[in-house]
C-alpha cells in the first residue's frame, strides 16, 4: 500500500491510497507492503544510500519499520545498516535547527519506486516537532537543492557520520528487526544472493 504524495506521475494509480491510519483503542496499526518489500529486498542488491522511509511521499512517515527475515543472504552483505539522529539533531546550532524546521525541501523518490511506476516528487522540512519528539524525514540522496545550500552539507555531514556510527544487522531465518523510523535512518549493504527475502512492515504513528 502507498501513502498519498503530493505529486504523481506514472501507471501505478497508487496515489490514492495512504499509510494505515486507524484510530481508536487500537491506534498502532501495521500492513505489509507487498510492492516495497519486492522493490527493496530482493530485487535491488546494490547498497542502499541512508534514509528514512517514506521521506519521499508528503504524509506523516510510519513510525516503526520491521523487516522479517524468510531467507538470509548467504555469503556477504544484506545487513540493514542503522543510525541514530538523535546526537546528530541535538548537535545541530538553534540557527540550523529553526532552518531544518521552516523550510520545505523538494524530494524525489528513489529508483526502484520510479521502476514500479511512481515518479514521486514531494516537499516537505527535514524536522518535524510532534508532541514534544523531532521526527526526521531525510535522505542522504535524492534532495533537490542547489549545491550551496545548508541540506547539501547536511547530507555530506550526515552520510559521512552514518559511514562512521551505524551498526549493521545481520538476519537469520525468521529473525524481526524493528526500529523508530521517526528517530534512525537506514541502509543496505550491498550483497550477491538474490534468493534473500525479507518481508516488510510498516507501523503508523
Ligand atoms: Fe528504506
Amino acid at each position: 500500500m502507498f501513502p498519498r504524495s503530493s505529486t504523481t506521475s506514472g501507471s501505478a494509480g497508487a496515489s490514492e491510497a495512504s499509510y494505515p491510519t486507524t484510530r481508536g483503542p487500537w491506534s498502532v496499526t501495521s500492513a505489509p507492503n507487498p510492492a516495497w518489500t519486492t522493490s527493496t529486498t530482493r530485487a535491488t542488491p546494490a547498497p542502499l544510500t541512508p534514509h528514512s522511509e517514506g521521506y519521499d511521499f508528503a504524509v506523516t512517515p510510519p513510525r516503526y519499520i520491521a523487516l522479517w527475515c524468510i531467507t538470509p543472504a548467504s555469503g556477504p552483505g544484506g545487513e540493514t545498516t542503522l543510525m541514530d539522529t538523535r546526537p546528530l539533531v541535538a548537535a545541530l546550532t538553534d540557527v540550523e535547527r529553526k532552518q531544518l524546521l521552516e523550510t520545505d525541501y523538494a524530494w524525489k523518490t528513489t529508483e526502484g519506486v520510479q521502476r514500479l511506476g511512481l515518479d514521486l516528487k514531494t516537499r516537505h522540512p527535514i524536522l518535524e516537532e510532534r508532541s514534544g519528539r523531532d521526527i526526521v524525514r531525510f535522505s542522504c540522496n535524492n534532495l533537490i537543492r542547489e549545491d550551496d545550500d545548508f541540506a547539501a552539507a547536511l547530507q555530506s555531514r550526515w552520510h559521512a557520520a552514518f559511514d562512521r556510527d551505524h551498526v549493521a544487522v545481520e538476519y537469520h531465518e525468521r529473525d524481526m528487526l524493528v526500529w523508530d523510523n521517526w528517530r534512525l535512518l537506514h541502509a543496505r549493504n550491498a550483497f550477491s544472493d538474490r534468493s534473500r527475502h525479507l518481508r516488510r512492515i510498516q507501523i503508523a504513528g
